[in-house]
């Protein structure tokens, strides 16, 4: 079954814990928790400080999206706040097998995520070695952007290529997802969709959520 991860992103933080209870009353699977730096991306969030707070908040497992230069020198300190999936993205690493190896050693998961005009290929040398693909559907820095469609292409190349080579790595997608575009990017092959305003900005989360589920 399609996995669920609501982005805290699109949250009310006023309320943090309210809006975790929320979601984790609806049967999500994982919270994404967007890191950026002002640097990789236009916009700044917030640190491990924050993502340990949120942990203690949750029994749900963090997918802490790293949306930041230099991952390497942060690792340890995300894994210390309580990630469970560490993502770093592919165009952040000049190293990236070296990135992927720190990550590896600190027995947390590990994903490697591709803007929407990075593509597929430059993953595949080290594919194997994750436990999760991300492939954005918006160029990242913000919640609420449109959907990209020529993704949908990239996420069925990844599906092939992760049949063809019977690997169980997660493809994960994240940017602009409602039920709309869940069910085309279902169809393509994503088994875990994150979502920010779609949930957030809904009055009702566990409606939205069950039909991005189902869609
Ligand atoms: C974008 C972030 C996303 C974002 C998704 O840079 O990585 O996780 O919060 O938000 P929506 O679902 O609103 O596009
Ligand atoms: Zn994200």
């Amino acid at each position: 079954m399609t996995k669920i991860a609501p982005s805290l992103l699109s949250a009310d933080f006023r309320n943090i814990e309210k809006e975790i209870k929320k979601v984790e009353r609806c049967g999500v699977d994982l919270l994404h928790l967007d890191i950026m730096d002002g640097h990789f991306v236009p916009n700044i969030t917030f640190g491990p400080m924050i993502v340990r707070a949120i942990n203690e908040c949750t029994k749900l497992p963090l997918d802490v999206h790293l949306m930041i230069e230099n991952p390497d020198s942060y690792v340890e300190s995300f894994v210390e706040s309580g990630a469970d999936y560490l993502t770093v993205s592919i165009e952040a690493c000049r190293h990236l097998h070296r990135t992927i190896s720190l990550i590896k050693d600190f027995k947390v998961k590990v994903g490697c995520a591709l803007n929407p005009a990075t593509p597929f290929e430059l993953v595949k040398p080290i594919i194997k070695e994750l436990d999760l693909l991300l492939l954005m559907t918006v160029n990242p820095g913000f919640g609420g952007q449109k959907f990209i469609g020529s993704v949908l292409s990239k996420i069925s190349e990844a599906k092939k290529f992760m049949e063809e080579h019977k690997l169980k790595t997660e493809i994960e997608v994240d940017g602009g997802i409602n039920p709309k575009t869940a069910k085309l990017v279902k169809e393509a092959g994503a088994t875990i969709l994150v979502a920010g305003d779609a949930i957030f900005k809904s009055k009702n989360y566990c409606q939205i959520i069950k039909a991005l589920r189902e869609q």
